[in-house]
């Protein structure tokens, strides 16, 4: 980290911002395979929560990697790296007030964690959600095709199949692509926030 630098308050708390703009913000985390329906799930959630009036927005592994993570790779100092910054960017979004939803396969525990650690120490809630699906069931999904190239040698590191896929311990929500909708997965977690009174 530099030295010399200073952090800076702002003169507008976070209780006058969750007032002015009618709701708190807070991490909500999606964990799980490529293909495991993160993806899916996190558009149909921010849909649901904007059209209920509250602010959203989405953080998406392939978009994310375009833009600010575009120097980044998928070994695992990579990967990361990666959450690091996205566990930081999402933290900015969620002390804003907005409900950051986050879709990245992030396979390690320990950058989750580091995660959830960042939003706590500052007071932000931080909902991790394990996607459920096993990798027979992705590798047979393969919308993009990867899953046959990892299994054929042409991507290394494919995560289920070269690369280490650590499932969370105790997720806060687990949803399952497999046996429940796009929809059900959206209405438990969205039971889930409000029985934590974190939206109405
Ligand atoms: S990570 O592990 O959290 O840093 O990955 P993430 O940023 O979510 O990016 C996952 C998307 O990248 C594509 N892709 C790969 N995934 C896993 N392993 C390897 N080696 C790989 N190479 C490319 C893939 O499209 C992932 O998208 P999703 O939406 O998860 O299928």
């Amino acid at each position: 980290m530099a030295t010399n630098i200073t952090f800076h308050p702002g003169s507008v708390t976070r209780d006058e911002r969750t007032n002015f703009l009618g709701h708190p913000g807070m991490t909500i985390w999606l964990t799980g395979l490529s293909a495991s329906g993160k993806s899916t799930i996190a558009c149909a959630l921010e849909q649901y929560l904007l059209q209920n009036g509250i602010t959203s927005y989405r953080l998406d592994g392939d978009n994310v990697r375009f833009g600010l993570n575009s120097d980044l790779g998928f070994s695992e100092k990579d990967r990361n790296e990666n959450i690091r910054r996205i566990g930081h960017v999402a933290k900015l979004f969620a002390d804003a007030s907005v409900v950051s939803i986050t879709s990245f396969i992030s396979p390690y525990c320990k950058d989750r964690d580091q995660a959830r650690e960042a939003h706590e120490k500052d007071g932000l809630p931080f909902i991790e959600v394990l996607v459920d699906c096993p990798v027979e069931v992705a590798e047979r999904r393969d919308p993009k095709g990867l899953y046959k190239r990892a299994r054929a040698g042409e991507i290394k590191e494919f995560t289920g199949i070269s690369a280490p896929y650590e499932a969370p311990v105790a997720p806060e929500v687990v949803v399952s692509s497999g046996t429940m909708s796009t929809e059900q997965s959206v209405e438990k977690i969205v039971a889930y926030l409000q029985e934590k009174n974190l939206v109405h």
